[in-house]
């Protein structure tokens, strides 16, 4: 607080006092920082001025705060005050941000700007405020107590890839305050090294996502420290554990490698009596075709007739040969035993 203190109260020294409001404007600085614990009646700027000169626009300084949601409410903490050969920006009244958040309609004071006026002379000064009594993020969903840190595991696969879901219940944490700043969710550290080339954390939700496979020599067990930041001037966090153990391949996926393997094996023996029945119907065909040139030249019509005759011979013999796979088929299909037929 002391330190605040010391940061809260800027003073201006100047080489020559300010005689115009120009001088006297580019004078004050850019951006300054209250606490809450800033007390009333603390000087933010002071100004030296020559008294003879500055009369002449010093009593006509004046401030305005953005956003105008605020302004008026935080108008009258504020005060311009002209002593002897000194201007003051006085802090009139502490800055409570919890006292804020319920007049004001929730909202979450972090930051605001006074916008200094002399004359046609305008400055902008930015302020941060720091929330002193901000109690930081509480983690939900786990089974932590007063005086343990958060704890969360989960378990994956090997080949997954996507969010993990964690147990006892989703990575979240909230603000411990009323004021209820947004957080954010980083990892910390992990172990072993090299663990954020396989999980990434969202930001904003706080989701562990597994990116990569993990193959048989890689790690298959994982601690990461989550580090929820609150998004105030203070940035609060707190951290939570993660561990993530892999396992290999979920048994459901294996019996779908082993059904995959025996309608393998089926359609090998399916295709194995194809290619016997296609062979022999084939040698059955020619055996045939062979017989019938053998007996049509001793038929006394023409040889386009037998021919003819020939042809037909082929394409019957083929609906045979057809009928055949597709009977075969058709029986293996029906649940004919494939174990029987196995070689
Ligand atoms: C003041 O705040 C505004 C917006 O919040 C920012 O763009 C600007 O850089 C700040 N200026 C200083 C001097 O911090
Ligand atoms: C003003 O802003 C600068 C940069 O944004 C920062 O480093 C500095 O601490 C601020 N000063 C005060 C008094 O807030
Ligand atoms: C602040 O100063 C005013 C007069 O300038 C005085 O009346 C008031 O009591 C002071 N408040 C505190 C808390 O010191
Ligand atoms: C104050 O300003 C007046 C008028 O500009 C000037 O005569 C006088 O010397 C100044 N005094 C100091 C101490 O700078
Ligand atoms: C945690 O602390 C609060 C008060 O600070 C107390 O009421 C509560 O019983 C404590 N819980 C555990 C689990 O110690
Ligand atoms: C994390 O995984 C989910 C699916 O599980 C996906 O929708 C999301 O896009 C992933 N996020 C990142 C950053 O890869
Ligand atoms: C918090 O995050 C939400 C969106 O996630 C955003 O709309 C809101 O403005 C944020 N609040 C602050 C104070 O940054």
């Amino acid at each position: 607080m002391r330190l605040l203190l010391a940061v809260v109260s800027i003073l201006t020294h100047s080489i020559a006092d300010p005689d115009d409001c120009s001088s006297f404007i580019n004078r004050l600085p850019p951006n300054i920082t209250i606490s809450e614990s800033t007390p009333s009646n603390t000087s933010l700027l002071e100004v030296n001025v020559n008294a003879t000169a500055a009369s002449t626009f010093i009593d006509q300084v004046d401030f305005y705060i953005i956003p105008s949601e605020l302004s008026v409410f935080l108008l009258d903490h504020f005060k311009s005050l002209h002593v002897g050969n000194k201007w003051l920006l006085l802090l009139q009244k502490s800055i409570d941000v919890e006292y804020i958040y319920q007049e004001k309609n929730k909202y979450v004071l972090n930051n605001f700007q006074i916008t200094f006026l002399c004359e046609s002379n305008t400055k902008v000064m930015n302020v941060s405020v720091i929330d002193e009594d901000d109690n930081g993020p509480v983690f939900a969903n786990t089974k932590s107590t007063n005086c343990t840190i958060s704890g969360y595991t989960a378990s994956s696969y090997r080949e997954y890839t996507g969010k993990i879901e964690t147990s006892p219940g989703g990575i979240e944490a909230a603000d411990g305050d009323v004021t209820g700043n947004n957080i954010t969710y980083s990892f910390l550290y992990g172990e072993p090294f090299g663990f954020e080339d396989y999980f990434i954390i969202n930001p904003r939700y706080g989701h562990v996502n597994k990116t990569r496979e993990v193959i048989e020599g890689d790690p298959h067990s994982f601690m990461m420290i989550i580090q929820a930041t609150e998004m105030s001037t203070l940035g609060r966090t707190k951290i939570a554990v993660l561990e993530v153990g892999v396992h290999e391949n979920i048994p459901v996926a294996s019996s779908e490698v082993k059904a995959n393997k025996a309608v393998l094996l089926v359609l090998q023996i399916i295709s194995g009596i194809m290619i016997v029945a296609f062979t022999l119907g084939f040698a059955f065909i020619v055996h045939h075709r062979i017989k019938k040139h053998i007996v049509t030249p001793q038929v006394p019509d023409s040889s386009n007739t037998s021919k003819f005759d020939s042809m037909e011979a082929v394409t019957e013999d083929s609906f045979i040969l057809e009928n055949t796979i597709v009977l075969t088929e058709t029986n293996q299909m029906n649940g004919g035993s494939i174990k029987d037929t196995k070689p």
